[in-house]
């Protein structure tokens, strides 16, 4: 029977297309507070702060390009005969730029804004100030980008609980495993009876709950893995 495979990916997926991870040596955290930037009560205090970090973030995603791990998660939602589901932390464009269909942005994206006032949500590609009224209810100041930030509950949790639940295969690709929840989706997997495989340069926060630790870049590590996965189904 075909294996149902979940794969979560982080931004070490995207480091090769030229996006900065977070917490590795010179990531974004080293550069700007997480608390000021990326937290509700932050945005409360410095709006023009927030949106002014997520418009820089926006510009840097419009000039990106995927790189060969998104093509090959594509290629291989393209060509596995079970189902593939990408779960990705990021909220850059590059799986959707690669081909890749079913997918949940977990924190958002930042080519969506949200009102917090009507709950309307829509594309958004252009800088947000907090002068920027909400298209539907011309509201002021709760028009912000459409990502989760620390404190806030992540998106489809409940579908990515059950695909966990029902997964044969779990890959974990480019992310340091220390937020949570996508943090514990590997021991979630697991305890389903999941084969637990990370693929990063180096090792996460969830180690031990991994079967196979596939040390490398994801341009060049991602590609032969999924190469693997088609050649021996
Ligand atoms: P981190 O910066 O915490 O971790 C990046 C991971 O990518 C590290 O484990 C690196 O070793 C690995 N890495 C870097 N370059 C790589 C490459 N070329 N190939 C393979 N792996 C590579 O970033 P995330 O785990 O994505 O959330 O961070 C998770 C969440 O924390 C983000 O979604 C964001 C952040 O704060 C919010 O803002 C809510």
């Amino acid at each position: 029977m075909p294996e149902r495979i979940v794969i979560l990916t982080g931004s070490g997926i995207s480091a090769e297309s030229g996006i900065s991870t977070f917490r590795d040596k010179g990531g974004i955290w080293s550069k700007y507070n997480v608390n000021d930037v990326a937290t509700p009560e932050g945005f409360a205090r410095y709006p023009k702060l927030v949106l002014d970090f997520y418009n820089m973030r926006r510009r840097i995603h419009k000039e990106v390009q995927p790189n060969p791990a998104h093509l090959a998660l594509a290629r291989l939602e393209r060509e596995y005969p079970g189902e593939v589901l990408v779960v990705t932390q990021n909220v850059d464009q590059l799986h959707e730029l690669a081909g890749t269909k079913n997918l949940i942005h977990m924190h958002g994206e930042v080519f969506r804004a949200w009102c917090m006032a009507c709950d309307a949500r829509c594309d958004w590609c252009d800088d947000l100030t907090p002068e920027t009224p909400c298209p539907a209810c011309k509201q002021t100041g709760s028009f912000r980008p459409n990502v989760v930030w620390f404190g806030e509950t992540p998106y489809h949790m409940d579908v990515i609980a059950d695909a966990l639940a029902v997964a044969s295969l779990f890959v974990s690709i480019g992310t340091s495993g220390t937020v949570y929840p996508a943090a514990g989706f590997v021991a979630l997997a697991r305890r389903s009876g999941a084969r637990t495989v990370e693929i990063n340069l180096e090792v996460s926060g969830g180690a031990r709950h991994f079967d196979e630790f596939l040390h490398g870049p994801a341009g060049t590590e991602v590609p032969r893995f999924v190469e693997r996965i088609l050649a021996a189904r």
